[in-house]
């Protein structure tokens, strides 16, 4: 039966590939194209082609050591692609440097990091997974994709499907959580957000799954740091969003930052040809990060950027992202036969087969033009962005202050209250901050100018001066205090690692003043990454997570704090007691001394002396204007052979007085097992909308593939045994069932 869940697995991965690829017959006429191509370029414009250099016009030094700017690398046959070129009239002309200037005429690619928006930002990205709205997420990518597109950028380096347990790491921003089955979801729809179902449609573009692979689990969760784990953690924990996108048809991988078993990842053979080529089957091209290639010498695993170029080649990566050594140093290597043409030949003919696929050969400006002008946001995308910014954010604790009544004067205070730049986050693709509508904004159209004083208070991490003083006098004359805290868009992303995830003392100087007057409180957490809250909660009525929440973040505020939009955002990261438990993560392996209750104080078990193990919010976790009831799980069909499904039903009640929407969640334990497993682990949700009263039954499938896990013998396969099953409304769900996998 092992051999079921493979079949199921490569025939997912050849309809996947079918559909959302340009069929084969295609293809083949494309390769056909590409070394008819290939056969006029001399080794050194081949070779050309794997470069990408940066819009900026940069100086990079040239195959003989000379300096030439990126213009003249274009005229001379050394890029094949241009990353970070923001304006479409850019666009177009480097593009037509390429065509009109060089030797063969060969458009460039160009590439953007579209994070999460291009024109319009949408929430950053583990905000908007804390929606578990599928098809809102595969719009906001679609959408990112067409905006993007219209700006002359056909290449999106997203998604980031790394996944992360350490809030310490800035990235987790760009990220869905630490859930390798949720987050493979997301990989998947985003991937056929930005791709659709044909390429060479002008309005979508291709992805780039990255960072390939692991780059989630720097040590300490300091960026660029050594990732070291076992293979086996990785493949069942980290590499399913990886997988789940080159399924669904990603186009590209980007190689990533880190080590990996040693070997950095540009240069890991066992990453990017056993494992992304030849097991899980992509046939896309690869790009390094930004750099990575030369960083192989200050890894210490080449000695000069000629020996870092070798290893990325004999990996079969096929472009460098921004350092030279390819073009430096390619020809040389090919020369010496320390690389052979026939590498070369095979990493340009995947580049150029995706320039055929995408038609910038039958025409090269099909992607910008002054189509933005029409494109770019759209009244309809807007209110796509508010839906997805008001679906992420998260009610981690509400006393009943929320939603607000209409009536009371508002004190809306704090550094990210009427700060368009801070509502953007970490990568803001193409934003324009004067197109975001901020918290103030959205919640005076809402309630009317003259019922909300503003006060800024402090800046995230300085006081103002007279700042406090100014607060609190706007606080008394009010009914309820909204304090926006948190940290700003520089803590989030790429080289912003931390190691205390509290919100900065300034600000909580702020609230510690604010509660003194004894008016409600209720604090909107502005942030890329769990924190560590106690404060916060120990001083306010509610607390609400809002991300950073793009340019529709006034909007959606005012829809939730005012209840016209009940709140039903769930965390898709654990939010810790506090940093000391980190990494925590509620898919934990199973030890040999689990705590027997969590108040248990026996000494030789897995605990801290004095600290729970319990995390302030698990993952899954998130409050509502109402409530949901669970009853009646029912496993359907307690007993399976091994290749078959497992149904399961559960029944969820809104209980409460107000429609809402609700995440039923289903979890997973393998009882015994040939290796550790996790407790438990996410295996089906369903995002439900109710109406107060209203009961809905909810079927979920496990599959044999949601069974399989990497065994002790070394494959991804089903084991037979009891299964214990848990639905409810978060991780802790507590109605279970069993049900047994025979032989
Ligand atoms: C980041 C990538 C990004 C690239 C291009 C790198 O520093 O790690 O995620 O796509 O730059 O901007």
């Amino acid at each position: 039966m092992k051999t079921i869940s493979k079949l199921l697995f490569v025939t997912m991965l050849y309809v996947s590939l079918t559909t959302t690829v340009v069929a084969h017959d295609t293809d083949k006429q494309i390769y056909k194209k590409v070394d008819d191509l290939m056969k006029k370029m001399t080794l050194q414009e081949k070779i050309g082609q794997l470069q990408q250099l940066t819009g900026r016009n940069s100086e990079i030094t040239g195959p003989s050591g000379e300096k030439i700017n990126t213009e003249e690398s274009i005229r001379r046959g050394l890029c094949g692609s241009l990353l970070g070129v923001k304006k479409a009239e850019d666009v177009a002309r480097y593009q037509n440097i390429a065509l009109n200037e060089s030797r063969l005429g060969i458009p460039l690619l160009f590439g953007y990091d579209i994070i999460h928006g291009c024109r319009i930002i949408f929430p950053e990205n583990l905000g908007i997974s804390s929606s578990w709205d599928i098809t809102a997420i595969e719009k906001t990518a679609q959408i990112a994709a067409r905006e993007a597109a219209s700006m002359g950028i056909a290449w999106t380096f997203s998604p980031m499907c790394d996944i992360s347990t350490d809030p310490r790491w800035g990235r987790v921003s760009e990220g869905s959580g630490e859930d390798p089955y949720l987050g493979a979801k997301i990989a998947e729809a985003m991937v056929h957000g930005y791709q659709g179902k044909d390429l060479s449609d002008p309005n979508t573009i291709l992805a780039c799954v990255k960072h390939f692979a692991a780059y989630g689990a720097p040590q300490a969760g300091r960026d660029y740091h050594t990732v070291d784990m076992s293979r086996r953690m990785f493949r069942d924990r980290y590499l399913p969003p990886y997988r789940a996108a080159i399924n669904a048809g990603a186009a590209t991988v980007m190689t990533s930052f880190n080590d990996f078993e040693g070997v950095p990842a540009t240069g890991n053979k066992w990453l990017m040809r056993d494992l992304l080529r030849d097991e899980l089957g992509f046939t896309g091209f690869i790009v390094t990060d930004w750099g990575s290639t030369d960083e192989m010498c200050a890894h210490g695993v080449a000695a000069n950027g000629k020996e870092a170029a070798k290893l990325a080649f004999d990996a079969y990566v096929n472009m460098n992202m921004v350092d030279a050594d390819y073009i430096k140093y390619g020809e040389e290597l090919v020369h010496e036969k320390q690389v052979s043409e026939k590498t070369i030949d095979l990493l340009c003919r995947e580049v150029l087969a995706m320039k055929f696929r995408l038609g910038l050969f039958d025409n090269p400006h099909r992607y910008g033009g002054d189509r933005y002008k029409s494109e770019t946001y759209r009244p309809e995308n807007l209110e796509v962005a508010r839906e997805a910014a008001r679906k992420s954010m998260v009610l981690l604790e509400n006393n009943g202050i929320l939603p607000l009544k209409g009536s009371e004067h508002i004190a809306l205070i704090g550094p990210y209250a009427a700060n368009r730049k801070e509502m953007s986050g970490a990568w803001r693709g193409l934003v324009e901050h004067h197109r975001t509508t901020t918290f103030l904004e959205g919640l005076q159209t809402r309630f009317g100018k003259d019922n909300i004083t503003y006060v800024e208070g402090c800046k995230p991490f300085k006081a103002i001066e007279g700042g406090i003083a100014e607060a609190v006098a706007a606080a008394k004359k009010s009914d309820v205090v909204l304090l926006t805290m948190g940290l700003p868009n520089s803590c989030s992303g790429e080289a912003a690692s931390l190691t205390s995830i509290e919100v900065p003392q300034v600000q909580r100087d702020l609230l510690t003043a604010l509660d003194s007057i004894g008016k409600p409180i209720v604090v909107l957490l502005v942030t890329g990454r769990p924190m560590d809250v106690g404060f916060e909660v120990k001083h306010a009525d509610a607390l609400l997570v809002t991300w950073h929440a793009g340019t529709m973040a006034g909007p959606a505020l005012a829809d939730v704090v005012s209840g016209d939009f009940n709140p039903a955002g769930r965390l898709t990261m654990t939010f810790p007691l506090e940093l000391g438990q980190v990494p925590i993560h509620y898919n934990m392996k199973r030890t040999g001394r689990p705590m027997l209750s969590p108040d248990s104080k026996a000494k030789y078990f897995s605990r801290y002396i004095f600290t729970p193990n319990e995390p302030r919010y698990p993952f899954g976790y998130g409050l509502s204007y109402t409530t949901f009831d669970y009853s009646d799980l029912k496993v359907l069909t307690p007993e399976v052979a091994m290749g078959e499904s497992v149904h399961v039903s559960v029944k969820v009640r809104n209980s409460g007085k107000r429609d809402g929407a609700e995440v039923v969640q289903l979890y997973l334990r393998d009882d015994i097992a040939s290796t550790t497993r996790p407790v438990r682990e996410l295996k089906g949700f369903e995002r439900v909308e109710l109406r107060a009263g209203e009961e809905r039954t909810v079927e979920f499938e496990i599959t044999p593939e949601d069974m399989s896990f990497w065994t002790i013998n070394e494959e991804f396969a089903q084991e037979p045994g009891t299964f214990h099953l848990w639905a409810g409304h978060d991780s802790n769900a507590t109605l279970e069932g069993v049900f047994t996998v025979k032989r």
